[in-house]
Order: C-alpha cells, then structure tokens, then sequence
C-alpha cells in the first residue's frame, strides 16, 4: 500500500500532517514529529512582530478535546525564519514536508508575513486567516467574510512563488461561498478548519475559566463539524483541501479523506496520544485502507460524495 500524497506539487510520505498551532515555533519538536512518522508538519502561525501569550490559563483539556486561546505567541518571522531554515534542512533529509504557517493584522502584513518566511522555503505557506482568539483585540478574522479573505490571499499570492493553503474558519454560515472566494483569488490549496469558537464557565468562580473569556475548541468534539466543512469544500472548489478537525485514529483520518480531504491535519491528538500519534494514525489508515480494498488515500478521495 502506498500513502503517498501529492498536494500542490509537493510530495508527501504519507497524508497525515501536523496541524500549525499545537506544538510552538521550535524546529526540535517539528523535527520530533517527522521522524516519528508525520507526512508532513506545520509551524505555529508567525506574524510581523513578536507576539506574547494571552493571560494563563490559555489551554484546558475538558474532557472532549481542548479549549485554547493562546493569543498566537510567537517569535515574529524575522526571529521565526531561521528557525524554519534549521527546520527545512533536517526535515529535507527526512523527505518531510515543512509548511509555514502566518498569520498578521493587515492584509500588507500577511504579505510581508509571507515574504518573510519564504526565506526559510518551506514547501507551502499556510495562511491563518481564521484564529478566533484575537477578535477583542483585532476585530473580526478576515475568514468571516469571502471579500476579506480573497484580499488576503491574493496580497500573500502576489508575495511568493511558494504554494499557499489558505486556512479557514468554521465559525461562519457558509463555507463553502469563503472556499470559492479564495480559490477565485488564487489560494493554491484550502485547509478547514480552524477550531470552533466557544466558552467554558467555572462554576465555581462564576465567571468563564479562559483568561480570554472565550477561545477555540479542538478534538473529538469537533470531528462531524469538520467532516461536513471539508464535504462542503470539496463540492465547492478544485484545490486540494487539507481536513483538520478532531482526527486522532486512522479511522478519523479515512473520513476525512472519503469527505474530500488530501491530506488530513492531526492537531489535539497529540495531547492525547502523544508526539508519536501521526505515525500511529498513519500506520492505521494504511491498514485500514488495505482492509477495506483500497490501493492509496487517492482512491478513497471524495468517494462520500453520493449524488441524489
Ligand atoms: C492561538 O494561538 O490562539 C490559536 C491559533 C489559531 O487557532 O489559529
């Protein structure tokens, strides 16, 4: 059985990959992550300037996933880039896909973001348009509304020759019409989705346990919301689509590709089952695949897609 996924032109082991956000800025731990059998890994989204953390707590496991509002800390690609050379270079031996993730204020920033990081040439750019931590701070994600997200990846796709994922939001009515919006302004690829807003109360204290107040869910929780996101996508555009969402067994990941995904973001799972989980989810779906009389992830592409 191969695993082999192409996306965009780039060749990855396996479709399984690190989703950006989990694991900070180090390249160690993306190095970590790819020998322990990821297809393909990416950073924390990085922006113009360093930013820092929101106030703790940030993250909590709640027993169905987590909730996080880390604030997008990061160094700030200046800082970002070489660390994302180092990466490259270690990962490059390994045949490991790196993407960069970024993220910025202004749409001139994600082009300054992305010029940046192109430095380092990582194999895709990943274009967070949809964390939906910073809202009190910086107003409404660009991935709320089709125009503010075609404005933003056409500004990134005049920036680079790198392929760009353009990385969108649940927290919307209708995804698919943000999906069409940025193919049409030129995104290379489309990962969804980002986690889905929400809040957690202690009951205790009276007041939501989150610093921030509210911040994003991930994990099992999530799973249907973003098999239904990457089934919408897949009927409404012709790049790749990268499903992110509560994946964390290869059972997960055959769903998301069976929805229409090419490669499959695993993110939560790695608190669950440890750096090593995106080998371990690979290894099943290779199984699985087998199983079920499936030849490659290619063959079981979109095949949920019945007409009426
Ligand atoms: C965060 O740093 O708050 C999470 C990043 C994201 O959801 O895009």
């Amino acid at each position: 059985m191969t695993l082999q996924s192409d996306c965009c032109g780039v060749y990855f082991p396996n479709p399984i990959v690190l989703a950006s956000g989990i694991l900070g800025t180090e390249a160690g731990l993306l190095v970590r992550v790819a020998r322990s059998g990821a297809g393909g890994v990416t950073s924390k989204s990085a922006s113009p300037r360093h930013r820092t953390r929101h106030p703790n707590p940030t993250v909590l496991d709640w027993g169905y996933g987590l909730i996080n509002a880390v604030g997008l800390a990061n160094p700030g690609v200046a800082a970002e880039a070489p660390i994302l050379r180092a990466a490259k270079a270690e990962l490059q031996r390994l045949g490991v896909p790196l993407i960069a993730s970024i993220f910025a204020e202004t749409v001139a920033g994600f082009a300054f973001a992305a010029e940046t990081v192109g430095r380092a040439a990582p194999d895709l750019i990943e274009v967070n348009i949809s964390c939906p931590n910073v809202g009190h701070e910086l107003g409404k994600p660009f991935a709320l509304e089709p125009e503010s997200a075609a404005q933003v990846t056409a500004a990134v796709k005049k920036a680079t020759e790198i392929p760009i994922i353009v990385k969108l939001s649940p927290n919307v009515t209708d995804i698919a019409e943000i999906g069409a919006a940025v193919e049409m302004a030129g995104a290379d690829a489309i990962a969804a989705i980002n986690s889905v807003a929400g809040m957690l109360i202690d009951i205790h204290a009276g007041r939501p346990i989150l610093a921030n107040l509210e911040g994003g869910i991930s994990g099992p929780a999530i799973r249907p919301l973003a098999v239904l996101a990457v089934y919408k996508l897949y009927e409404a555009v012709n790049v790749p689509i990268i499903g992110i969402g509560g994946v964390s067994t290869g059972a997960d990941a055959l769903e998301m590709i069976m929805a229409g995904a090419t490669l499959v973001g695993v993110g939560s799972a790695v608190r669950s089952r440890g750096l090593e989980a995106l080998g371990t989810i690979a290894t099943e779906l290779d199984a699985l695949l087998a199983e079920l009389g499936y030849t490659s992830p290619d063959d079981a592409r979109g095949i949920a897609h019945v007409t009426s």
